[in-house]
């Protein structure tokens, strides 16, 4: 791919540590997330992974400076190759995310913008950001469809988003992400509405545009089998906390906490995603309803009184994990 914009200095990757975001004020204030640390180098991925509601989403608008209203970073610092973008302003935030940060959303046809051209939509945030005129953003933008696969890229460069399947929306938003060259890429469940082998392709092609622009990568999915393919590193969110954590070859020898393991045992079922998770009984806590102890415990086979007095204390390395009864025994 042709890097138009030139390459920044700067230590490479995202840093978040003690990330917390809370919703409301004084006694109705309720943590979604809380206590996230985390790191993504250049080139590597983060796979995201864990049940609907248990934050996955809200971390990444976080990162984005994009939260819904009413919520807001409470806690901790987001550096991304050394700027910390807790502390900048709203322009100078924006700035960031429309030239730094791509993010692939999970509905590609709610995400384009359906009475803008194909162009237009790619062409215009590298006409703001990247500092291109009329005519190079539309180079750029025909490059772009062109290095995401959409066949026939010349002519469709100004069809309308619902002219194009499924498949080729979240190509071109894919295209979107990566206008302005990106440091790093958030793709959120990029590829859920898609069939298993447009999903494979899609998910190949994120993979070798990373390689190439060296971007770091948070894949966010419910599924780990996408993870255990595609993530060099892993974090496991229950409840708005990180429960498991750690290089990917490492966690998935020897997954600890029994949220993990039981993700993992739920993966053959995936084919039938209203069946995952089906021997753990019950439903993840809502945020107002958080526990002092281990937000797991209500569910978890290995309970006793003690998870319910306080969180548990970090166990382990660079793999870690928060349980007072892990798999496998203390360390
Ligand atoms: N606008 C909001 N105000 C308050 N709480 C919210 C808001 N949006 C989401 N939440 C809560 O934040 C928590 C995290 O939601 P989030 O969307 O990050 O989950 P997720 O892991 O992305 O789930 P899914 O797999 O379904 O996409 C949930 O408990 C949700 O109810
Ligand atoms: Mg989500």
């Amino acid at each position: 791919m042709r890097a138009v914009i030139p390459p920044k200095p700067g230590p490479a990757g995202l840093q978040v540590q003690d990330l917390g975001v809370s919703f409301g004020r004084g006694r109705k204030a309720f943590d979604v997330i809380d206590s996230l640390s985390f790191q993504v180098g250049a080139g590597e991925t983060l796979g995201l992974v864990g049940e609907s509601g248990s934050g996955k989403s809200m971390t990444a608008a976080a990162l984005m400076g994009l939260l819904p209203w009413g919520g807001r970073i409470s806690a901790g610092s987001v550096r991304l190759d050394g700027t910390e973008l807790t502390q900048l302003s709203a322009p100078a935030l924006r700035a960031v995310r429309g030239r730094e940060i791509g993010m692939i959303f999970q509905n590609p046809l709610s995400s384009l913008n359906p009475s803008l051209t194909i162009a237009q939509q790619i062409a215009e945030p590298y006409r703001l950001y990247g500092g291109a005129d009329a005519q190079a953003a539309r180079t750029h933008a025909l490059d772009l469809l062109r290095e995401v696969g959409v066949p026939d890229a010349a002519r469709r460069l100004d069809d309308y988003p619902h002219q194009f399947s499924g498949g080729m929306r979240q190509r071109v938003m894919i295209a979107m992400a990566l206008v302005c060259h990106p440091r790093l890429l958030i793709a959120d469940e990029p590829t859920t509405a898609l069939d298993v082998i447009t999903q494979a392709q899609i998910l190949r092609l994120i993979r070798r545009l990373q390689k190439a622009l060296g971007m770091a990568v948070i894949f966010i999915t419910h599924d780990l089998s996408l993870v255990a393919e595609h993530a060099d590193s892993v974090m496991v969110l229950y409840a708005g906390r990180a429960v498991e954590q750690g290089p990917a070859e490492a966690f998935f020898r020897a997954p600890r906490h029994p949220y993990s393991q039981a993700l993992l045992h739920a993966i053959p079922r995936l084919a039938k995603p209203e069946e995952r998770l089906s021997d753990i009984d019950g439903l993840p806590p809502r945020p107002q309803e958080f526990s002092k102890g281990c937000r797991f415990a209500p569910r978890c086979p290995a309970v006793t009184p003690e998870c319910l007095n306080a969180y548990p204390q970090r166990q382990g390395g660079a793999h870690h994990f928060y349980c007072m009864h892990p798999v496998g025994g203390s360390a």
